[in-house]
């Protein structure tokens, strides 16, 4: 197993570029397991599960499936999907879905996995509680609803998403409360998690905080 570093925290405090930018320094591979909801949701979605299908139903619509990274890029079953997972309805999606507990027993293992024989950066909402509990370090990143929502319309406008800025607010707090509230692997700091606000940081501000506490 390589060292783990895993960073949770809700959407839209910047644990994406964070975590990009700290594997790229440390040379550990990136794993974006936002993405990897995301395109399982999309899958789910083009098979027309309902949202409140059951656990065998849900874990046959996924058997046999495949998601790859390949140069930033993201392939579901051999299809690069990178620019279908972004959208915010993906993301809401992603959001539903992955209260499921077929859908999270799926990820488990593809997620342990990608850190058997690399060092990894894992991102997520379950990195340092569930999917990597012995990390080798771990962090939480949050900053305030606001900045949050600003981030996000900042990402989704530069990708040429139409969307407000009282959308982007609705869309972090609705996943927010989602994704904290479920009963399976909810968002969570660790306690054993470095917590790290994100609000009036820059993002080599917050990559240079998180890399010294690393170094200690
Ligand atoms: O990080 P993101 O915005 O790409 O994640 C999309 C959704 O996927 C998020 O709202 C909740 C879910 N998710 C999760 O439940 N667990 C993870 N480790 C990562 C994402």
């Amino acid at each position: 197993m390589g060292k783990v570093i895993a960073i949770d925290g809700p959407s839209g405090a910047g644990k994406s570029s964070v975590s990009k930018a700290i594997a790229e320094k440390l040379g550990f591979q990136f794993l974006d397991t936002g993405a990897l909801y995301r395109a399982i949701a999309l899958h789910l979605r083009r098979k027309e599960l309902s949202d409140d299908a059951l656990y065998d139903e849900t874990s046959n619509a996924i058997k046999g499936i495949t998601i790859a990274f390949s140069n930033d890029r993201v392939f579901l079953n051999g299809k690069d999907v990178s620019d279908a997972i972004r959208t915010t309805e993906a993301g809401h999606y992603a959001s539903i879905f992955s209260a499921k507990k077929a859908v999270r027993d799926a990820l488990l293992s593809i997620q342990r996995d990608a850190a058997v024989n690399h060092d990894v950066v894992a991102e997520g909402r379950d990195m340092g509680t569930v999917v990597f509990p012995d990390a080798w370090k771990k962090f939480y990143l949050d900053a305030s609803e606001e900045g949050r929502a600003k981030r996000r319309y900042d990402q989704l406008q530069g990708k040429g998403v139409e969307i407000t800025i009282e959308e982007a607010l609705n869309d972090v707090r609705e996943r927010d409360l989602r994704d904290s509230k479920r009963d399976i692997a909810p968002l969570k700091k660790a306690d054993d998690a470095i917590c790290i606000d994100s609000t009036f940081l820059s993002l080599d501000e917050v990559v240079e905080k998180i890399l010294s506490c690393i170094d200690e």
